[in-house]
């Protein structure tokens, strides 16, 4: 199956940039050169990770970089998008992590080297567990010392990156990790999670200042989390439930980046769940961003169920699902992109992460058949093109993900590398999905060398 290159469609084009992603925790290994993150912490501690792993060894990436970048090479890719392990650069007693640094730099450089241009995330989960001693992002200073890792990575760089993210999906920080517990570090409560966004965007909006004044040419922005909320039925109750559902999890974390302001639900929330706003914070959060990343994996129904908390309803009966039981729903991407840019005016958007989990096996003689996943990539690669027809601005599609990796709390039981990752050989082997990527790449820049 072949996937995309159309002639004719945005992604063959010259200036659309395609690439593939990752993440330091969920990939790289080599946790004794490091501090102990959050994620070290969380895996500790029984009953957290499905499949009671850890991220300690993960895909070894740290000392597998130098071939991992040949495979990223010869899929003919544009752009890798990786992050930096914060706990792999500032030490508990605040002093940087010179070899920590050089990791990155020696990566960046084969990066540019080898014509791919780095996207560069600066958190993507991973808080240093120090910081989380003292309260994590539940501490307004937590924003403050983001600020300062920034500023040690930015100014080491240098002029390497091409594209900087300050945070990937504040949601799971905020509510994944300290309102429902079900990631690093695990804080339930409804008081904790619009306090600990808060902290998460104005680290977001400190941080691009920093950018604005030590990287002024390299674009940088921010990545988000989308899920469009659809009403189970035509009731009035539904309806309303979907726009509440929307509220509290897509418009509260966009709209004070772009407006300045948190939804007007903040009225209605009990006073205790209101973030601890100071005066200028929404000036800091809403500093100009030069691109707006979205991720994408699925939709969701609700349905009212009385209280503040919408039901979100699994896939209806007969739907095509993923192995994380996520309804396959391309439609859902255009709507939410179409959606984005009817209610605000924004900045050109990447899509920084689209994939699916499947339950990949490898054949006898070492072949990988994830149809699925070319069809996926497939489907929603012409939700793009169909939201681009509609007049959105898209500069860009990442897959997620490069190779098979730890999984968060789900562990290594989801696959969602298009790279089929053997754990116990390290052994990475491109699944048909990645070789009809490459093809797509290969033929897509011949027709580019022919002008
Ligand atoms: C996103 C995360 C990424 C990965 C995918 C499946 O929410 O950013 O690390 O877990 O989901």
């Amino acid at each position: 199956m072949d996937i995309i290159a159309k002639l004719g469609s945005p992604f063959s084009k010259p200036d659309f940039t395609i690439g593939v992603a990752t993440s330091s925790f969920q990939i790289e290994g080599d946790a004794e050169h490091r501090e102990k993150s959050i994620w070290d912490t969380f895996c500790e501690t029984p009953g957290k990770i499905a499949d009671h792993s850890h991220g300690l060894v993960a895909c070894e990436h740290v000392k597998h970089w130098e071939s991992d970048i040949d495979i990223i090479d010869a899929l003919n890719v544009d752009a890798y998008r990786f992050s930096v392990s914060w706990p792999r650069v500032i030490r508990q007693d605040g002093s940087v992590n010179d070899d920590g640094l050089a990791f990155y730099i020696g990566l960046l450089d084969r990066l540019i080297e080898k014509g791919i241009r780095p996207y560069v995330t600066l958190y993507h989960w991973d808080l240093p567990q120090y910081l989380e001693d003292e309260g994590g992002w539940l501490n307004r200073q937590t924003a403050y010392a983001f600020e300062k890792y920034a500023e040690v990575v930015v100014k080491a760089f240098g002029n390497r990156v091409y594209s900087y993210a300050t945070l990937n999906e504040p949601f799971c920080s905020a509510y994944l990790g300290y309102e429902v517990g079900i990631h690093a570090p695990g804080m339930v409560g409804k008081e904790f999670g619009k306090k600990a966004i808060h902290h998460l965007l104005l680290a977001h909006g400190l941080a691009m200042r920093v950018l604005r004044e030590h990287a002024p040419t390299i674009e940088s922005g921010i990545v988000l989390n989308f899920t469009p909320f659809y009403p189970a039925s035509n009731e009035e109750k539904d309806v309303i439930a979907t726009k509440l559902a929307h509220d509290h999890h897509n418009d509260w974390y966009i709209k004070p980046l772009i407006h300045g302001e948190y939804p007007e639900l903040i009225k209605h929330i009990p006073n205790a769940h209101k973030p601890d706003v100071h005066p200028g914070d929404m000036e800091v959060i809403s500093e100009s961003i030069d691109f707006l990343g979205v991720n994408y994996y699925t939709r969701a129904r609700v349905q009212d169920n009385g209280s503040e908390d919408p039901h979100q309803m699994p896939p209806a009966e007969g739907k095509e699902t993923t192995a994380m039981g996520w309804e396959v729903f391309p439609q859902g991407l255009t709507d939410l992109l179409v959606q984005l840019h009817r209610d605000y005016t924004l900045p050109p958007i990447i899509i920084t992460e689209n994939g699916l989990a499947s339950d990949d096996e490898m054949t006898p003689d070492g072949q990988v058949k994830d149809l699925q996943r070319q069809r996926y990539l497939n489907s929603h690669m012409n939700a793009v093109a169909d939201a681009m027809a509609q007049g959105v601005n898209i500069t860009g599609y990442f897959v997620w993900s490069l190779m098979d990796n730890f999984e968060w709390a789900l562990g290594y039981e989801k696959r969602f590398g298009i790279l089929y990752v053997d754990y116990d050989s390290q052994v990475r082997t491109l699944k048909d999905s990645a070789k009809s990527l490459q093809a797509m790449l290969v033929k897509r820049k011949a027709l580019h060398n022919q002008g």
